[in-house]
């Protein structure tokens, strides 16, 4: 069994297949599916930490995330997300972004296997597509920033969600600030990339410039180029980070997440 079922406008799909049953010749087909919506999950996959990389493997490197210690020593590669029902404020990427930009080589993927989620629709994951973003972009303003630069921090604006999970099982860190141009091409289309949760300004000299910021980020995470994914236990999502901002939408309760980034 093998099916992909693509979400409305093309943003993400569904893959319906075992993970831990497939081929050389699904994994081609589940890349080029990644390539072409954006973000593809997978319902009802029992897999153990050994199958998750084994998987996750096939994209590519994996990668240290920055802020949070590894699972354990065997599986260091896979970082916990975790939301308690006790926490305070926002859940940890509550506000659209992109994994690590702050960092000079972004991961190129996210995944998350979910350990433990709350009822059914009651905390997704919203993704929005910048390849959409960018076309519905006027064409002024798609000349226009292609000469911007963005500057990136890991204190930016979404980092207070993170720091409660930090102080707990965190690495000591400092500021990590990158740049990266606005608009870049991937798989020869065009997409913004640009992270509000942790943007700190353009890097030019003109003037307007917050008026532009402003325009970009509500143009950024229009409805229209959204699709919110509804989380079950057992559940694989897999997105590319440089075509798709995401976010956590905001909930009360217990959930766990296994991460990991690919590079
Ligand atoms: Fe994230």
């Amino acid at each position: 069994m093998f099916d992909i079922i693509p979400g409305k406008k093309n943003i993400g799909a569904e893959i319906i297949c075992d993970l831990k049953k497939i081929n050389k010749y699904h994994i081609k087909k589940i890349k080029s599916a990644l390539q072409k919506y954006g973000m593809l999950y997978f319902r009802k996959q029992n897999l153990n930490s050994k199958n998750y990389i084994k998987f996750a493997k096939n994209f590519g490197k994996l990668a240290e995330y920055p802020r949070l210690k590894g699972l354990n020593k065997k599986y260091s590669k896979i970082t916990v997300v975790q939301r308690k029902a006790s926490d305070k404020g926002p859940s940890f990427g509550e506000q659209f972004h992109t994994d690590s930009i702050y960092t000079k080589k972004p991961p190129r993927f996210t995944m998350l296997f979910s350990k433990l989620v709350p009822k059914k629709g009651k905390a997704n994951t919203d993704f929005c597509s910048q390849y959409l973003a960018y076309e519905d972009l006027p064409t002024s303003y798609q000349k226009k920033l292609k000469n911007y630069k963005g500057n990136y921090s890991s204190e930016g604006p979404i980092s207070i969600t993170t720091q409660e999970r930090v102080k707990e099982k965190g690495k000591i860190n400092k500021e990590l600030k990158s740049k990266h141009n606005i608009i870049r091409k991937i798989y020869s289309k065009y997409t913004i990339y640009c992270s509000p949760g942790h943007f700190v300004g353009f890097n030019s000299k003109q003037n307007r410039e917050q008026k532009l910021e402003k325009y970009l980020f509500n143009h950024q995470i229009k409805k229209k180029f959204q699709f919110s994914l509804e989380w079950e236990k057992n559940q694989l999502a897999i997105w590319d980070n440089r075509s798709m901002l995401h976010q956590a939408t905001s909930f009360k309760g217990n959930r766990i997440m296994h991460r990991i980034t690919i590079q």
